[in-house]
């Protein structure tokens, strides 16, 4: 037990819940919703509540720390990863989700130091699950630990993606061939659930084995990150990976 960062992890899950209290009773009520980059990027009073009560509280303990959250990033704040203590918030990530009342709705906190990923919160606000990771200390949802399937023949998997905000007509051609491509692969099934970090959970936990996504943010993905390396897994940008990969495969 204990460990130099704590404090901040027992922060990072007692504002999750008190986030997800919040988040569960504005599901059900009526909001107010407005667009960002596109008519399918949403968000909603709550999300700017839930950000604002995070950042706050955690200002208040933790004055020098910094922060990168999605509705600050919005609005303008620069997205800067220095070696400082630093938070990434998605306060509401599947807000569209949320807008419909479709009971698929997470708050992810990350928090990294020195540039590296030490432990990730993320809970499922209506399902009352909270899965958590700790560098190096395992992965767990409700306290329960947390192992990837290990399954690695694409016939015999299921797959989790994201369609994004993006709609114009290459991101659109690109996020259909590749479900083509999978389908083509006898892939036993293609999920899209609405949540990027609740979609990395269900990898982290074996429900499903394999995720990608083209468009994502930090926020999206830091407190994940953790969660799914601790219970085996591996997150990476492809992009990143192919530039480092052999022509062969550059070309396929
Ligand atoms: C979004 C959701 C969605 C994913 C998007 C994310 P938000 O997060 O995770 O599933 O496809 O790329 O931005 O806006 O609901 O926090």
């Amino acid at each position: 037990a204990g460990g130099p960062w704590e404090e901040c992890f027992e922060a990072a899950v007692q504002l999750a819940l008190r986030a997800g209290q919040i988040i569960r009773k504005a599901l059900s009520e009526e909001k107010r919703v407005s667009t960002k980059t596109s008519a399918a990027d949403l968000v909603t009073e709550t999300d700017h509540l839930v950000e604002g009560l995070i950042i706050s509280e955690l200002q208040k303990r933790f004055p020098s720390h910094r922060f990168i959250a999605e509705e600050s990033a919005a609005a303008g704040a620069k997205c800067v990863l220095t070696p400082s203590p630093t938070w990434i918030v998605d306060p509401i990530d599947g807000t569209c989700n949320f807008v419909h009342r479709f009971p698929t709705v997470a708050v992810s906190i990350g928090f990294a130091v020195d540039q590296e990923l030490e432990f990730g919160v993320i809970y499922h606000c209506t399902e009352e699950r909270l899965y958590t990771g700790r560098r190096g200390r395992g992965a767990f949802c409700n306290g329960q630990r947390l192992r990837v399937s290990g399954e690695t023949d694409i016939s015999k998997a299921l797959v989790l993606t994201e369609i994004g905000p993006k709609r114009d007509p290459a991101t659109l051609k690109l996020f259909l061939s590749n479900m083509e491509r999978l389908l083509h692969a006898k892939a036993h099934g293609v999920r899209v659930i609405g949540s990027s970090t609740l979609a990395l959970c269900h990898l982290a936990s074996g429900a499903a084995d394999a995720y990608y996504q083209f468009g994502l943010h930090c926020w999206d993905l830091a407190a994940a990150t953790v969660i799914i390396r601790e219970a085996g897994g591996i997150v990476m940008d492809t992009s990143e990976w192919l530039l480092r990969a052999p022509e062969k495969w550059r070309r396929s």
